[in-house]
């Protein structure tokens, strides 16, 4: 049988043969269906993208029905278990895991850029201590354009590469920089002796001593957060980086736009609304009520329910059994009982079993980083620092992709017909 689809128009009786590739048709072979000359001709109309591809690509893989996640071809599990977060990040914008000389390589250029302009500091004293992390993140990155004006020649691959390095290297900078700042601590300067995650926690956490040590499990467990969250092919952060990306904009007004998208509740802004959310249940008793409410309409069950996951979310998996290893050594999260008694309810109750509602990420991450010391408005910048390296292999991709042009969807006009003017005194 051929890979085709016979579309016939019953308006006119004209039928059409449209090819179907990789499970696909294209938009645009729609364009030919109409009803005369002057028919401007079919558009597909899909609201949230919910069933549409708007690209090719060969960085994360997941099927969500049988919560499959894979970055480059290589489980999520697997990664977790052996790699760390600076190597996937390699993986996600190279395509393949690094040689032994690459990651050394990659190791000391992110190293060695980790530092900001002086000027950052008279940023950060720009806003209030109690304005949210995200909300100055994604400031932040718009104003490190400012100072990387080359990185505007989007499509030179030099410089796509050094200002690559540079978010990946500076995010922990700038947002550790923010966490000391609504603390009114003094700014911890980047310890290039230290991993990536320990680098981190020694400019988020260091006071007196001449040199921070994390505790390994603790340095460990955030290097696995960050692997969990580096990519999820076409979430909403990541379409908005291609989007504005797909403008020219530079790497870090495209990553400001990611950040901005990620910040919302029902994405990575989900993360702290879990922690509010177990916050008000207050205690394992009051689960029942609450998921009552969540039935009535009356609440979401944040951390639960996925597009694309309609099983469990295999990251949520995994941070689970971290959740584990972190509270021996930080001691147990009193609320990590009423979540357990959520999960229990939603996993066997009908209202959630027949929308294929099931943890995702956010659900058990917030309650690790808040055993860690966190601050609930920090957890989603603990999402945005690791996917800076997802977005960025998304970016680059679709700049590669001779296909994709300035993203710019068409609509449904459903406002007035033509009409005149009508001057203010003659108004109604
Ligand atoms: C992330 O896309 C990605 O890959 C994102 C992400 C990534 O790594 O980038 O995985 C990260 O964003 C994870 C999701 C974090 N968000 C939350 O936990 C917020 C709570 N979840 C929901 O808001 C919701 O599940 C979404 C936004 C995640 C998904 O929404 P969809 O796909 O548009 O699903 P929907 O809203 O159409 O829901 C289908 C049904 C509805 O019921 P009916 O109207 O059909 O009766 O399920 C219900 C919804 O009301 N539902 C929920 C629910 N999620 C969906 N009901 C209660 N609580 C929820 N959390």
């Amino acid at each position: 049988m051929p890979d085709t689809l016979t579309i016939t128009d019953n308006r006119t009786g004209q039928a059409y043969e449209v090819p179907v590739t990789d499970g696909t048709i294209r938009a645009m072979d729609l364009r030919q269906i109409k009803t005369d000359e002057g028919d401007f001709g079919l558009m597909s109309y899909d609201p949230a993208y919910k069933n549409t591809a708007s690209c090719r690509s060969a960085i994360t893989f997941i099927d969500g029905d049988k919560g499959i996640l894979r970055y480059r071809g290589y489980p999520i599990e697997q990664l977790a278990e052996q790699s760390t977060y600076l190597e996937v990040a390699y993986l996600l914008i190279n395509g393949e895991l690094p040689t032994r000389d690459e990651l050394d390589g990659w190791k000391h250029e992110t190293t060695t850029h980790t530092y900001v302009h002086e000027f950052f500091k008279t940023c950060m004293e720009g806003y209030r201590y109690d304005a949210h992390p995200m909300g100055r993140l994604v400031a932040f990155l718009g104003t490190l354009s400012t100072f990387y004006t080359e990185s505007k020649d989007v499509r030179n691959p030099q410089s796509r590469q050094e200002n690559i390095v540079r978010i990946i290297a500076k995010m922990p900078t700038i947002a550790a920089w923010a966490y000391r700042h609504s603390l009114g601590r003094p700014y911890v300067y980047p310890d290039n002796d230290l991993s990536y995650c320990g680098n981190f926690l020694s400019m988020l956490f260091k006071v007196a001593e001449p040199k921070y040590q994390s505790n390994p499990v603790l340095e460990r467990a955030l290097d696995v957060l960050f692997i969990l969250h580096a990519d999820h092919e076409q979430n909403c952060s990541a379409s908005a980086a291609r989007s504005v990306g797909s403008s020219e904009a530079d790497p870090y007004c495209s990553l400001a736009a990611a950040c901005a998208a990620l910040y919302g509740p029902l994405h990575g802004g989900a993360n702290e609304q879990v922690l509010r959310m177990l916050g008000q249940i207050g205690s394992k008793d009051a689960v029942p009520a609450f998921i009552k409410r969540v039935k009535n309409r009356e609440s979401k069950l944040m951390g639960f329910g996925h597009r694309v996951y309609k099983n469990y979310d295999p990251r949520a998996k995994v941070i689970k059994t971290l959740a584990d290893q972190v509270f021996e050594v930080t001691g147990p999260n009193p609320q990590l009982e009423i979540a357990l008694e959520l999960e229990r309810i939603a996993l066997e109750d009908e209202y959630f079993v027949s929308r294929k509602l099931y943890p995702n990420v956010d659900f058990y991450s917030g309650l690790i980083y808040q055993a860690m010391g966190f601050p609930t408005e920090m957890f989603p910048v603990l999402f945005a620092i690791p996917r800076a390296s997802g977005w960025l292999a998304q970016w680059s991709e679709m700049l590669a992709d001779g296909e994709q042009k300035i993203a710019r969807p068409r609509q449904i006009y459903t406002g007035a017909g033509s009409r005149d003017y009508v001057p203010v005194y003659d108004r109604g």
